[in-house]
């Protein structure tokens, strides 16, 4: 079990309560703050190589983890926080996990014990960018923090691949219309929070206890202005698919000196995956940041970029812009540490591009739902200061972060250089060594080209997209004997 710190708060807003008087929003009222943990990878496996040094802590942040309560009486399990997919499920096959032992060290919820859980007899298969998992909805009660949402539908895995965690998913639908109310919608339409929003705070590989909160934010958690960006629409975005898609409109490094190398404007779609451990930009953006790391070795075979562990201890960053908002990744969160090897957090995606964890841990972001914008600044940790997210579209506030300002960078050479972006390059260096094996590495996004099923729409199977399951037998048995059948 992961020693997790809970300080979830909630004060359910008064909405309703006609016996009540009328309360103004307050600080707290609708917010659900939840811990989010770093997960550890499995046991290290630590193997020097030449060149590099011996990294005391594992810190392979490589997925990110909420304490999740599902049931009656509550069962605590532990899930995948994932703003790359809209679905929330449970009990993923640990002999097909990528790791299993890392897999079987969480426990699973046992459905035979709780007196919530309905079945809706309708199976689907949810597939991501690494691995799939064939779930049976089910009608659950779960806890976040110490909210209770009742009847929400939830997966139950009856087979999994490569995935070792359930997934609580906060993504919009990514087809573009609901199959069924997602976690989020049923927080709202249940009166838990005042609108569709939540905010992420994954916080640096040295600092395990980020938190999302729905309905809320926290302005002791990022340095000034968040700076507000309209999420691009299915049309507007690579694929079509409606995801937290933004545009980056540049990239830069800031050298341990402080110069900053930046390039020209781009106009880059990217979208915001806590699910996915890497960043995945295009061709040349992830050629120029290996380029500017004069060291990295490129390993054919998995597209990595080896560095030596020491660059984690320089100063510098790895910068990314959204018109005049900087975030600046510092080299020890935007490197990714794992098994005693180093490598830079991006591969190549021309299609999709990605800013996974390896960019996240820097920033604070507020993904407003109801209003199709991303609210983001740079994170840092100096208070807890929750606001509530109101309704409307003004819903997040424009609280001014209390955090104090980072130095700008000032730049040795006197002037800004630039980072070409449009160059293809050859790598240089080649990584000769064995990269590491049995790594435990995010989902990544919900395929989008997928057809989904919706659990509550009638005739599903008859439309030849959903396949009801155990019909019969719930009938004859019960709930528990479909399942037991299947797990
Ligand atoms: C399951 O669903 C049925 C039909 O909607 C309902 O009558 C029943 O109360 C539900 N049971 C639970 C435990 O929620
Ligand atoms: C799920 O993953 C397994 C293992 O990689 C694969 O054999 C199977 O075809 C996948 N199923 C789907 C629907 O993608």
């Amino acid at each position: 079990m992961l020693p997790l710190v809970f300080a979830a708060t909630l004060i359910a807003p008064a909405v309703g309560a006609a016996a009540e008087p009328r309360r103004v929003a307050t600080r707290g009222d609708g917010i659900i703050r939840s811990p989010i943990n770093a997960i550890p990878g499995p046991a290290p496996k630590l193997r020097i190589r030449q060149n590099e040094v011996q990294v005391e802590n594992q810190r392979d942040g490589t997925r990110y983890g909420v304490e999740v309560e599902v049931g009656t009486p509550p069962q605590k399990v532990t899930l995948i926080l994932d703003t790359g997919s809209p679905d929330t499920w449970v009990n993923p096959s640990c002999e097909t996990a990528n790791v299993p032992a890392d897999c079987a060290a969480f426990p699973h919820f046992d459905y035979t014990q709780s007196s919530s859980l309905n079945e809706t007899g309708v199976e689907d298969i949810l597939v991501y960018g690494i691995g799939n998992a064939t779930i049976q909805y089910v009608y659950e009660t779960v806890t976040i923090g110490s909210a209770t949402i009742e009847n929400q539908i939830i997966g139950v895995a009856t087979e999994s691949h490569s995935i070792p965690l359930g997934i609580l998913g906060v993504s919009p639908p990514v087809q573009g219309t609901n199959e069924y109310p997602y976690v989020l919608d049923t927080m709202a339409e249940q009166g838990l929070i005042n609108s569709r929003a939540f905010s992420l705070d994954l916080r640096g590989v040295d600092n395990p206890n980020g938190a999302i909160i729905f309905g809320g934010i926290d302005t002791g958690k990022y340095i000034g202005e968040l700076a507000k960006l309209p999420m691009l629409s299915p049309e507007e975005s690579p694929g079509g698919a409606d995801r937290y898609y933004v545009t980056m409109t540049g990239v830069g490094v800031t050298l341990p000196d402080g110069e900053v190398t930046q390039s020209e404007e781009i106009n880059v779609a990217v979208f915001l995956d806590s699910g996915s451990t890497l960043s995945h930009l295009p061709t040349p953006i992830y050629q120029a940041f290996a380029e500017a790391f004069g060291d990295a070795q490129f390993d054919p075979t998995t597209g990595y970029y080896f560095v030596p562990c020491d660059v984690t201890e320089l100063a510098g960053s790895v910068d990314f812009y959204f018109g005049s908002k900087a975030i600046r990744v510092p080299l020890n969160d935007f490197i990714w540490q794992v098994e005693g090897y180093c490598m830079l957090g991006i591969l190549p995606n021309d299609d999709e591009p990605i800013l996974g964890d390896t960019f996240l841990r820097a920033a604070y972001v507020v993904f407003d739902q109801d209003n199709r914008n991303i609210h983001i600044a740079q994170a840092a940790n100096c208070d807890t200061n929750l606001v509530a997210i109101g309704s409307g579209a003004d819903a997040v506030p424009s609280s001014t972060g209390q955090c104090t300002e980072l130095p700008t960078p000032t730049g040795s050479s006197g002037g800004r250089q630039t980072l070409d972006v449009t160059a293809t390059r050859a790598p240089t260096n080649t990584f000769t060594g064995t990269a590491p094996t049995g790594v435990a590495i995010g989902p990544g996004p919900k395929v989008s080209g997928t057809a989904n099923v919706s659990p509550t729409a009638t005739g599903n199977s008859a439309a030849g997209r959903g396949v009801e399951v155990g019909l019969g037998a719930v009938v004859l048995f019960g709930v528990v004997n479909v399942l037991a059948s299947m797990l």
